[in-house]
């Protein structure tokens, strides 16, 4: 079968013949890639920054963002069928038998960082044309959902991130955790999305349909296409070139919540030292390794205690974020059809892998076609 992957021994990155697997156990099924999407997290695979093959292998195929289409199912298997639509996950569990995390099915928890993943570490991609996959690690997705489903995975970084904050909340009276009047769990809290890449843009939409009054604080001066998406569902866009942090604040009010997703550390301290009071800050970013920066960091700090401030990093998900994705996909595509398209700005064959990988990152959300 055609796939892309990289091949670290040699530095390459290229289309590349895998075997076309089979199931070989009764709570398998075998799946059809319709999509893949390429995120950051591929780009870096590419530069051969991490991305481990599996044992016995030379090579990786990369992809970790998928919609498949289940053409064959294994005698045990319970909750799919022929021509089902489905999201698979990304990590697999350790393993360690004390590691309670991954004995539990929550390897996004897991305590000894032996875990895998597919298409990043030690465990082939979905950038190939079919491949096989345990039950309990799909996600059944509606029909029609065909059009948007690549974008779950993504998705569910927000999800296990908000799962986490609303969990980390309890502790402050007064932040509801129940839906008040169908307006939402963060009706009259205002939250801020650093960065409007694809991470930043969904996490603002999930704030959206819990209720935030939600700004997109990132890079690039307005007018551009990333802030116009933004605005078209009802976030506010700051250019953080145009108004520092503190004018911001000012502006904003009381910073409830920061969905922090721009991988970029001087942008992301300077606003958490505008956080405000009983706030919480969500990291996701991954930044590379980079020259240290001088950050303010007793203000910062008086902040993060005389606020009652909480920190979350939050990376991988769980089954639960999983299914909250497809549902939360649903509600995006009923509010906002045209900018849930929007965010995906190019749908390619297989042929143009390199330059979506290893060339200029362009628009918002890059996917390769498979079938
Ligand atoms: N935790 C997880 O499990 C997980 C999963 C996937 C990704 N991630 C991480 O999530 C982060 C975001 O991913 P993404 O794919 O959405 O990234 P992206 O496409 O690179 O988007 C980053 C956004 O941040 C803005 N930005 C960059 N530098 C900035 C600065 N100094 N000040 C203000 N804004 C700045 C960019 O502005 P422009 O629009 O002007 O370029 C862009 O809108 C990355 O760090 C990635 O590694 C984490
Ligand atoms: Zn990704
Ligand atoms: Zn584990």
């Amino acid at each position: 079968m055609k796939a892309v992957g990289v091949v670290p021994s040699r530095k390459e990155v290229r289309q590349l013949e895998h075997p076309h697997p089979q199931i070989t156990r009764d709570n398998e099924v075998h799946i059809r890639t319709l999509e893949v999407g390429i995120c950051g997290t591929d780009r870096e695979i590419c530069t051969f920054a991490y991305g481990q093959p599996p044992a016995g292998d030379d090579y990786l195929v990369l992809g970790h963002e998928c919609l498949g289409e289940v053409v064959e199912v294994g005698a045990k298997v319970r909750h799919f069928k022929t021509g089902d639509l489905v999201v698979p996950s990304v990590r697999r569990p350790c393993p360690d038998p004390n590691c309670i995390p991954c004995r539990e099915g929550r390897q996004d928890f897991c305590s000894t960082w032996k875990f895998t993943e597919r298409g990043i570490n030690q465990r082939h991609g979905y950038m190939t044309e079919y491949f096989v996959e345990e039950e309990a690690y799909l996600t059944p997705v509606p029909k029609s959902l065909r059009d948007a489903a690549v974008l779950a995975e993504p998705l569910t970084i927000a999800e296990k991130g908000l799962a986490q904050a609303w969990l980390v909340q309890k502790r402050v009276p007064g932040w509801e955790h129940h839906n008040r009047d169908g307006k939402g769990r963060g009706h009259g809290k205002t939250a801020v999305v650093l960065g409007a890449g694809p991470i930043g843009l969904l996490g603002a939409m999930k704030l959206l349909i819990e209720g935030f009054k939600v700004f997109v604080y990132s890079r690039s001066p307005k007018p551009n296409f990333k802030a116009d998406l933004a605005e078209s569902i009802g976030a506010e866009y700051i250019s953080a070139v145009k108004m520092g942090a503190d004018d911001f604040s000012q502006k904003v009010g009381n910073i409830d919540l920061v969905y922090e997703a721009v991988g970029e550390g001087s942008v992301s301290f300077d606003v958490m030292r505008v956080l405000g009071i009983n706030g919480v800050f969500i990291f996701t970013g991954i930044p590379a390794q980079k020259p240290a920066i001088p950050i303010r960091a007793d203000s910062t700090m008086r902040n993060i205690t005389l606020k009652n401030q909480a920190l979350i990093g939050t990376v991988n998900a769980s089954p639960q974020a999983f299914i909250d994705a497809i549902h939360d996909l649903g509600e995006f595509k009923r509010r906002w059809p045209a900018a849930v398209k929007a965010l995906i700005t190019g749908r390619h064959k297989i042929d143009a892998h390199r330059e979506l990988l290893v060339g200029k990152a362009q628009g918002i959300k890059n996917v390769i076609e498979f079938a």
